[in-house]
This record gives structure tokens, C-alpha cells and sequence, in this order.
């Protein structure tokens, strides 16, 4: 038999061949704009660390997801920064709080944009945890945090949040919040859990972003260890049990390992967070041109599409969106 000198060139040598073997499609709808809004009026400020990135206050989110919708965006992430913060983070659950108000205002402006809030504490404590201290403890309690969760799920439920995403990663708060939620009439608000959530470096200009570095101490009692997988798989399978209807694996590139893990185990719908490091490390490099912006980012969407993800969280989803037209 000669020698085969072409095989699998064949099928890529035209636009047509390469689109009808092509495994991975990659669309506007699989992705998830995370978007901050902060208290107060008029305000548009850009985040140092995440060109292209901004906090609005109310009017200028409104504004901001009339293009993330016009662009075919499949749902927006918010994530609130409050005029003031305080031990128990009693921000989060008032109902005229910056992510309630900013809902009510999202939902009236675009009925159709799905709005999925984040429920966590951290941009609304002092200390920066995502939980609260019990009287001279050293640690973040995680019982008396899931009570709190459960309010802060209810206040964005009531506000007209299409889901709810915990990103907190204390035990059972998934268990708790779907109870309490059911309680309180919100039996259709889907719960979007981040089950994989890592102790990360790359959350670095996100803490910037939204104000929620901690005071002291680190994320490591709660957050998972960038060495574990299996680990990740458990607690998928617990959020599950517990009610969860998507997980979130958190940060998506150096995890898509994670990713592919999650999605075998459970075969449950799984998102795969693009975090503020990611981003800020694609728009560095960019702007220095020693990559091209968009071929980058469209191979690392698509990557993480690969990997196993259904949705992904992304800052580039508006721009990818406009580009994938
Ligand atoms: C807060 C939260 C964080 C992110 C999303 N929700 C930060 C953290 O855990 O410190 C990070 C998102 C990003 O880096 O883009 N619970």
C-alpha cells in the first residue's frame, strides 16, 4: 500500500468541509454577561484592571443591557456594590438594596433579558468574607451564613430574578435556599449553583471591580484547592441532591479538566465561569498586540464549549457576541 500521504487534510481544505465536520458550536445564547451596578446616580466608571468593563449605576446598567440583549447575549450576571457595607452584610437582603432596585429597573426596561443574580455576601461585609462571624469566632460559620443566603435569594426572587446564582460555596446552602424559596412562593426561580468555585488568583481584578477583597485572611476555608478534581465532582453531586438545576464550575481555562469532569459525572447543565483574570490577561496581551484579540478569544470560548461547558460567564460576552454575527 503506497503511503498516505493525505488523510485527514481532506476534509479542512475548504470553509464548507470544515463547517460540516466542525464538533463545537459556540453562540451568542451560550453566553452569560456579568455586569456590576453600583449605588448612587449618574455614575459609569471603568474598572482599572478590566478594560472594557464598567460599574453603572442603575440607569446606565439599564442602558448597558439594552446592547448586551440587542446583541443576543443569553442572559445577563449581576453583581451589586452597595453604598455602605456592614458586619452581617445586611446590604444584600434589603429590599431597596442596589441589586433589588437594579432588577426591578432590568426587568421593566427589557422584560425579555434574563437576569441571574449572584448570592453572596462579600461585596456587602466589611471584613470582605463571603459569610459572617459568629461573636469572637475565627471562622467563617457556615449555618449562620445559610440563613442569611437564603434571605438574600428570597429579596432577589421577589425583586423579579429570573435565577439565582450562590457563589458563596458554604455547605447546604443549596439545600436551604431552594427550601426557603419554595416557602416563599418562588418554586419556578431556578438555582444556579456554583458547585466548583476555586481558591483563585484570578479573581484578582473582579475583588478590585466590586470591592470585596477580605480584610484579613484568605478564601481557602471555604473556596476548593486548585489541586483537587474528584472533589469537584462531590460536590456537583451534593448541590444536585440538593436541588440545584445548573452548576458552575469557577475559573473556566485552567479548570477545563474540571469542566469536562463535572459534565460526565452528572451530565446536570454546566456553566463554566471565564473569570475577571482571565479576561483582564486576553485584554492585556491584546493591547500590547501580541495576540490577536478576537481569533484569542473566540478559541478560548470554544475551548471551554469543548471542555463540556453549556453556558459560559464571560466579560467578552457582548463583544464575542457582536463578533460571532
Ligand atoms: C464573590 C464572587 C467572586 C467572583 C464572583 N463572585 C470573587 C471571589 O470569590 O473573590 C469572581 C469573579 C471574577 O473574578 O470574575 N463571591
Amino acid at each position: 500500500m503506497p503511503f498516505p500521504s493525505t488523510r485527514m487534510r481532506r476534509m479542512r481544505r475548504t470553509d464548507t468541509f470544515r463547517a460540516l465536520v466542525r464538533e463545537t458550536e459556540l453562540s451568542p445564547t451560550h453566553l452569560i454577561q456579568p455586569a456590576f451596578v453600583i449605588a448612587g446616580e449618574g455614575i459609569r466608571e471603568e474598572v482599572e484592571s478590566m478594560p472594557g468593563i464598567e460599574r453603572f449605576s442603575i440607569s446606565g446598567l439599564v442602558a448597558e443591557a439594552g446592547e448586551i440583549a440587542a446583541a443576543g447575549v443569553g442572559a445577563l450576571m449581576l453583581f451589586g456594590i452597595p453604598a455602605a457595607k456592614d458586619e452581617v452584610g445586611s446590604g444584600a437582603y434589603d429590599e431597596e438594596g442596589i441589586v433589588q432596585m437594579a432588577v426591578r429597573a432590568l426587568k421593566d426596561a427589557h422584560p425579555d433579558l434574563t437576569v441571574i443574580t449572584d448570592v453572596c455576601l462579600c461585596e456587602y461585609t466589611t471584613h470582605g468574607h463571603c459569610g459572617v462571624f459568629r461573636q469572637g469566632g475565627k471562622e467563617v460559620d457556615n449555618d449562620l451564613t445559610v440563613e442569611l443566603l437564603a434571605k438574600v435569594a428570597i429579596s432577589h426572587a421577589e425583586a423579579g430574578a429570573d435565577a439565582i446564582a450562590p457563589s458563596d460555596m458554604m455547605d447546604g446552602r443549596i439545600g436551604s435556599i431552594r427550601y426557603q424559596m419554595d416557602e416563599e412562593g418562588h418554586p419556578g426561580v431556578p438555582i444556579i449553583a456554583y458547585s466548583a468555585k476555586y481558591a483563585s488568583a484570578f479573581y484578582g481584578p473582579f475583588r478590585d471591580a466590586a470591592g470585596s477583597t477580605p480584610g484579613f485572611g484568605d478564601r481557602r476555608g471555604y473556596q476548593m484547592d486548585p489541586a483537587n478534581a474528584a472533589e469537584a465532582v462531590r460536590e456537583a453531586e451534593l448541590d444536585l441532591d440538593e436541588g440545584a438545576d445548573m452548576l458552575i464550575v469557577k475559573p473556566a481555562t485552567p479548570y477545563l479538566d474540571v469542566v469536562r469532569r463535572v459534565k460526565d459525572a452528572t451530565a446536570a447543565p454546566v456553566a463554566a465561569y471565564h473569570v475577571s483574570g482571565e479576561y483582564s490577561m486576553l485584554k492585556a496581551a491584546a493591547a500590547n498586540g501580541w495576540i490577536d484579540e478576537r481569533q484569542a478569544v473566540l478559541e478560548t470560548l470554544t475551548s471551554i464549549r469543548r471542555a463540556g461547558a453549556d453556558a459560559i460567564v464571560t466579560y467578552y460576552a457582548k463583544e464575542a457576541a457582536l463578533w460571532l454575527r
